[in-house]
């Protein structure tokens, strides 16, 4: 729904030559009125300045007017609905690619994208399907490599060799939806139907309209004969929403080897969007600055069989609900850092909150200075104040565990021999799967000695024993913490943040008093099997 205003961001940046660099000379005017210094003097979720093509400011206009028209709209509605259309459904059970027919949904999305942008994708699946070069007359510089079939990669040359390209991401898979509760839809999944104001459909959001938007821009962009200086890739995924292995993982592979370790300026990925986190008269941009870690663990209780009219005190299942509880009540704790993200996004909620009207105390702000100036008191009791009016924050700064999967036996005579359980954790910034796995050793452990069971703790090697706990990796899915991209005093970062300023405030869709940009975490993960080996920069 709030993508397509993302599009003029993509186009405004693009026009922009990138980090060419070419601040707008227009001064950064904030609309909200300035926060009340308190001491210590320290500004507080620092903004960059509004930044707007300057080089290439006619392009841009032409551009505005050109995704003003109602004609443009309505095409790009349409493109996005035509690639909902297609049910690019991603499986946890997809075998490789080439093993498994499900994936020949993607030969008809593909089809459809050149349809879409004949432009830009005409060469795509021209057999070999290698490495196709477009263009040869007039746009010598794009080229589209897919890789592992499916998965996409976009090239436009930039005009400087020297400087690191900047990679775009998005996916072309969605989540499967369950034939089940089809009707329960307002209008049917693959519909893309549009009723004038809203697109419906499974990847409206998550994440075709990412990937439209990004072909649109490009597509204007060479329609209007843009050059970039700066090289741009766009990769597009096959399989985000399941393993991601075969798409974002052979794709991170690609990009390394062509590119270089660490060979981007800046990786742009799905993140939170914009619009909906409206709050006080002011948009809230939230680009994700790093990602939460990811694991399943198993916890399976074994124990003899026998009937159930001989029972011991405890079951296997009964054991089991013991050590849930057991995990329940000793959840991690929250820990806000000094140097983590949910400070970062804490900040900036307090400090652009209306003193005494919003959800935080107006003392808050005082709190807030001192603690990021090294008093640790204070950042205990900020973080206290902060976990209590927005309890969103606590999820940020701890590791999560939630029991969701249990089974057991299925005969009511006989005893269960084996009982199991399945906690999805999604780890702290601060954490490690190591420490997930060892808290839950150390919270296990006792309970196993008191009960006489032993206890087999990933992988550990211990004598076989038929009364036993067994800790594991459930789905061997685990995926640590990512590490927080530098934003501080970054030029990258500015640029991003400028960008994203300048558009929303230059957007006839909104009418807000201002726009923050503020860092956030994402929770969930999106494309971090490409991010951390090839930029530092992300978001
Ligand atoms: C489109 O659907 C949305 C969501 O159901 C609804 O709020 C809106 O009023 C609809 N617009 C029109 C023009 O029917
Ligand atoms: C962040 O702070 C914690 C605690 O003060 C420290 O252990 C950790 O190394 C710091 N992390 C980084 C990336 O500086
Ligand atoms: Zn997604």
């Amino acid at each position: 729904m709030s993508k397509i205003p993302a599009l003029c961001a993509l186009a405004a940046s693009f026009a922009c030559g990138w980090i060419g660099i070419e601040r707008s000379l227009t001064a950064f005017k904030s609309f909200i009125s300035a926060p009340t210094v308190h001491s210590p003097n320290i500004t507080l979720c620092p903004q960059a300045p509004s930044m707007s093509p300057g080089r290439h400011a006619a392009l841009n206009e032409q551009l505005n007017n050109r995704y003003s028209s109602e004609t443009f709209k309505l095409a790009s509605y349409q493109s996005l609905a035509a690639a909902i259309r297609i049910p690019t459904e991603s499986y946890d059970d997809l075998l490789p690619v080439g093993q498994d027919e499900r994936w020949n949904v993607f030969d008809d999305f593909h089809a459809l994208l050149k349809e879409s942008f004949p432009l830009m994708l005409a060469g795509l699946s021209c057999p070999p399907a290698q490495l196709v070069h477009l263009f040869a007359r007039r746009y010598t510089s794009l080229t589209i490599v897919t890789v592992n079939t499916y998965g996409l990669v976009i090239h436009w040359q930039g005009s400087n060799h020297y400087l690191k390209p900047i990679l775009l991401t998005a996916h072309q898979d969605v989540v499967p939806v369950d034939r089940s509760t089809e009707d329960q839809w307002l209008h049917p999944p693959y519909s893309g139907f549009y009723n004038g104001t809203w697109i419906f459909g499974r990847g409206s959001v998550d994440d075709k309209a990412d990937l439209v938007a990004q072909l649109i821009t490009v597509n204007s962009l060479l329609e209007g004969d843009f050059k970039p200086m700066r090289t741009i890739v766009l990769a597009f995924g096959i399989d985000e929403e399941a393993s991601g292995t075969e798409g974002a993982g052979k794709l991170a592979i690609y990009l390394e080897e062509t590119y270089g370790a660490n060979g981007f300026a800046m990786l742009l990925d799905e993140g939170e969007g914009y619009g909906e986190n409206l709050q006080e008269g002011i948009i809230f941009a939230r680009p994700g600055i790093s990602e939460k870690g990811y694991l399943d663990t198993r916890v399976e209780v074994f124990s003899p069989g026998g009937h159930s009219s001989i029972p011991p005190d405890h079951t296997s299942i009964g054991i089991l609900s013991l050590l849930i509880a057991s995990i329940e009540a000793n959840p991690h704790p929250p820990r806000l850092l000094r140097n983590g993200t949910a400070f970062l996004a804490a900040q900036c909620a307090v400090e652009y909150s209306p003193d005494g009207q919003g959800k935080f105390p107006s003392e808050m702000k005082d709190l807030a200075r001192r603690a990021h100036d090294d008093d640790d008191a204070a950042l205990q009791k900020f973080a206290k104040a902060l976990f209590a009016a927005d309890p969103f924050f606590k999820v940020m700064s701890r590791t999560t565990q939630a029991v969701d999967i249990v089974s057991g036996e299925l005969k009511i005579n006989a005893l269960p021999e084996r009982a199991e359980a399945v906690i999805n954790h999604r780890i702290a910034e601060h954490s490690s799967s190591q420490q997930v796995k060892d808290h839950l050793t150390d919270l296990i452990k006792p309970l196993a000695e008191k009960h006489q069971f032993s206890l087999q703790s990933f992988g550990e090697d211990v004598p076989d024993s038929p009364y036993k706990i067994v800790l594991s990796d459930a789905f061997y899915s685990s995926l640590e913490p990512s590490p927080i991209a530098p934003i501080l005093n970054n030029p990258v970062y500015d640029v991003l943040s400028g960008t994203i300023i300048a558009t929303l405030q230059s957007s006839k869709r909104y009418c807000a008093d201002g726009v923050i940009v503020s860092p956030s975490l994402g929770l969930g993960n999106t494309g971090t099997k490409i991010r951390s080996s090839i930029t530092d920069l992300y978001s």
